[in-house]
């Protein structure tokens, strides 16, 4: 019998019980009677095969004047798909091949790993000698669909998905460049029949004639341009995890607390990418799998939204179980190409078992995300050590989004506390932080105004835009509503000048009776002296204070609802009797001070706190919308705000520089929202899901979208919802998805993936 037929016929279980305990021949010989080498294999083992280093010790290539040998070890107990693996690992550190054997055994008495991946090629064209890069840019975009037929003409075999283009400024040439990136779905073909050249060659032209640049198709990436997108998922029971008298949901929590600081500490992430890497290149160096651009392709993809992040994440599904996911490109190539060169890879291969390139690259996802959990149930299980807790606390400050004001007393808080553990420091970073869990209370407060409260405070709406931000700065129709959360302002006499107090947002401000005009870049005092002297209040004693249940610059029309809060309070201190649409005209003229050229929707449905179908004519003219049932909407918040006075003056310039262009795009959001008030009048949310996915690519198309607001929209498309966008002004700030199909698992996914998410009811 050879070896191969061998392992076909008697494949079985991975668990190996007392292999560690076996010397080497005696392992070597278990294997055999279980049929997972053949006795070829197990020959050349026992005679410690020689590396096929021997042709190159020979002297042909690389001045070789010897060889180096590590040692092969197996990871145990490893279950993906409900089929058992006895994984081969070349050790730089035999503890690998103990800890992910003890992970897999873990794992596996819940269930095992399920891996899923997805096939895909990505071709990539920079262009340069662009004489109009950003019309380069919007020719490409609205030539789209063209560009993605051409690749299927070129490659039938191919599924074109979808075209990218990105336009940098070279840092030392100084010339911009334009990066067109084209992904495909490559199917289950085996082998590229369609090698990359011909497709970028065959774009390249079409690219070049569309943008009048000159393409560089011969400079390619060449990193992982094949590859499967490999997610694996693990489900551990609390129970489970239960060890040495300590409790399961302790360690859990401990788990998923060090996963949180990996996907917000680039420190943390690099540390666990390691620990995974760690387990997948012992299994690609045994498979004869070109680590170095599997590391360079996963670091690549840790990197690929505005933060280094870690690659697996941890959380606490609703049972109370552990939840852990990776996220890996993985390109399983041999590092020669072809068969494995390596007597004892080839002997790996075989032991292995997995049937092609894919089934070996999800389980490297496996592989990798065992390892995940064994170094984060390690760390659990240390607890933390004296001599990392400022550090870690540092980290944790970070992991709580604390602002960056008070972050720095956040970890002497921490260690002041004695503890680090989640609930201390979920309550020291609340008390930091407007949380969402506040931002839904103080909604609520808002709303059924408390009774001693409700006759002094004066209230401005929060809102979304459902669709057409920016095209509605210039004349066209955009659909908003106004947010359960309200900005409420209370105006007192006061001394020595104007004193205005938001603590949520961190302002103080104190603008002494007849001071000069405040400095352009204090927008808040400019408002305050704009507001002043235009209800002839200028040189009073006054003091405001104002309740934020708006996160500041998040594209949520914070700065509209804090005017009209602020104007309505003072109407109200001084018996000024001013009617909605004087506080609306005076929050319009504050809107200009906040973004430069504002559409006045923001002060609109700040003012009159209900849906509207807007436009700006000569006046603004909107038609109020009775929403008798909200859509079930989920907000998604960045990390980052977003300058919305940077995002429109970038529409604007570039408008200025390709007007017709731009005109199209605009034309063709106003059918959009149009369309939408039909669909949203109807409860049509698959259709209202599907507008504003096209209302997203359009402003995606106006360069206002972030990496971060595209990272929460594919995870909510990912996790169901019928449709994803940015809301307000974009570059980051907050997306909103639609979920017809239930909102909590888009909740989850985004706050599994490290970004605060919530349900909301439109009012
Ligand atoms: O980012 P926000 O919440 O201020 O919304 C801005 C909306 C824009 O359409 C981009 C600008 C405007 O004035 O309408």
């Amino acid at each position: 019998m050879n070896s191969t037929e061998s392992v076909s016929i008697m494949r079985g279980t991975s668990r190996l019980p007392g292999f560690a305990g076996l010397a080497v021949r005696d392992r070597i010989a278990l294997l055999q009677r279980r049929g997972l080498l053949g006795e070829d294999d197990a020959k050349a083992l026992l005679a410690g095969a020689r590396p096929a280093c021997d042709a190159a010790a020979g002297g042909i290539d690389g001045n070789v004047i010897g060889t180096m040998s590590l040692p092969v070890g197996l990871g145990l107990d490893v279950c993906m798909n409900g089929r058992d693996y006895v994984v081969p690992l070349v050790l730089e550190e035999p503890a690998i091949a103990t800890t992910l054997s003890a992970a897999a055994e873990l794992i596996r008495a819940c269930g095992g790993v399920e891996v899923k991946s997805e096939p895909v090629l990505t071709v990539r064209i920079p262009l340069v000698d662009l004489k109009d890069p950003q019309g380069a840019r919007a020719a490409v975009l609205a030539h789209k669909a063209d560009i993605l037929a051409l690749v299927n003409r070129l490659q039938p075999d191919l599924q074109p998905q979808g075209l990218t283009a990105q336009l940098h400024r070279a840092p030392e040439s100084g010339c911009d460049i334009l990066v067109v990136h084209v992904h495909v779905g490559t199917g289950d073909a085996r082998e590229p029949a369609w090698p990359i050249d011909t497709l970028s060659e065959g774009i390249a032209p079409r690219l070049e004639a569309l943008t009048g640049g000159r393409a560089l198709a011969h400079m390619r990436s060449g990193l992982g341009n094949r590859r499967f997108m490999v997610h694996a998922k693990a489900v551990v029971s609390a129970q489970a995890l239960v060890e040495k008298g300590r409790d399961g949901e302790c360690i859990r929590n401990e788990i998923v607390l060090a996963s949180d600081l990996a996907r917000v500490d680039p420190d943390c992430a690099a540390a666990h990418n390691k620990d995974i890497m760690a387990g997948i290149d012992a299994l690609a160096l045994a498979t004869d799998c070109d680590c170095r651009a599997l590391e360079a392709a996963a670091h690549a993809h840790a990197a690929r939204s505005d933060s280094y992040r870690a690659l697996a994440r941890w959380c606490t599904n609703a049972n109370g179980d552990l939840v852990g996911e990776l996220d890996i490109p993985i390109a399983p190539g041999a590092v020669a190409g072809g068969a494995p060169a390596h007597p004892v890879a080839a002997i790996c291969h075989r032991l292995l078992g997995a049937q092609g390139a894919r089934e070996l690259a999800e389980v490297m996802g496996a592989v990798g995300l065992a390892r995940s959990f064994s170094v984060l149930y390690a760390q659990a299980m240390n607890g933390i050590r004296p001599r990392d807790s400022a550090q870690r606390a540092r980290s944790v400050a970070r992991a709580a989004k604390v602002p960056a004001s008070s972050a720095a007393s956040v970890p002497q808080g921490l260690r002041d506390s004695g503890s680090i553990k989640i609930p201390e420091t979920r309550e020291l970073a609340d008390s930091l932080r407007v949380a969402p869990a506040e931002v839904h209370e103080r909604a609520a407060a808002t709303r059924h105004d408390r009774p001693e409260d409700s006759a002094a405070w004066s209230v401005g709406h929060g809102k979304i835009i459902l669709l057409g931000e920016h095209s509605v700065v210039y004349g066209r129709h955009a659909l908003a509503a106004p947010l359960p959360f309200a900005i409420r302002a209370l105006a007192t006499d006061g001394a020595d000048g104007i004193a205005l107090s938001i603590p949520g947002w961190g302002v103080e401000r104190r603008i002494p009776a007849h001071a000069p005009q405040q400095p352009s870049s204090d927008v808040v005092a400019r408002l305050l002296q704009l507001v002043t002297q235009r209800l002839d209040l200028d040189g009073q004693d006054l003091q405001i204070r104002v309740d934020a249940g708006i996160p500041r610059g998040m594209g949520v029309g914070g700065s509209a609802a804090l005017a009209v809060a602020i104007i309505r309070a003072l109407s109200r201190l001084r018996n000024l009797q001013l009617d909605d649409e004087h506080v609306c005209a005076l929050a319009f003229e504050c809107e200009k001070i906040a973004h430069g050229t504002p559409s006045g929707l923001d002060n609109t449905v700040a003012t009159y706190g209900q849906a509207v179908l807007y436009r700006r004519a000569t006046s603004p003219q909107f038609e109020r919308i009775t929403l008798d049932e909200s859509p079930p909407l989920v907000l998604g918040l960045c990390h980052h705000p977003g300058l919305t006075v940077e995002t429109v003056a970038r529409v604007r310039r570039a408008w200025s520089e390709q007007r017709a262009l731009h005109e199209q795009v605009f034309d063709a959001m106003d059918t959009i929202a149009l369309t939408g008030l039909d669909a949203l009048r109807k409860h049509d949310w698959q259709c209202f899901g599907a507008l504003m996915n096209m209302c997203q690519g359009q402003l995606q198309s106006l360069g206002v979208s972030s990496d971060e607001l595209d990272d929460m929209i594919r995870i909510a498309r990912n996790h169901g919802a019928a449709g994803a966008k940015l809301t307000g002004g974009g570059g980051g700030g907050a997306m909103i998805a639609l979920c017809p199909d239930g909102r909590a698992p888009v909740v989850e996914a985004l706050s599994a993936a490290g970004y605060d998410a919530l349900e909301i009811q439109l009012q």
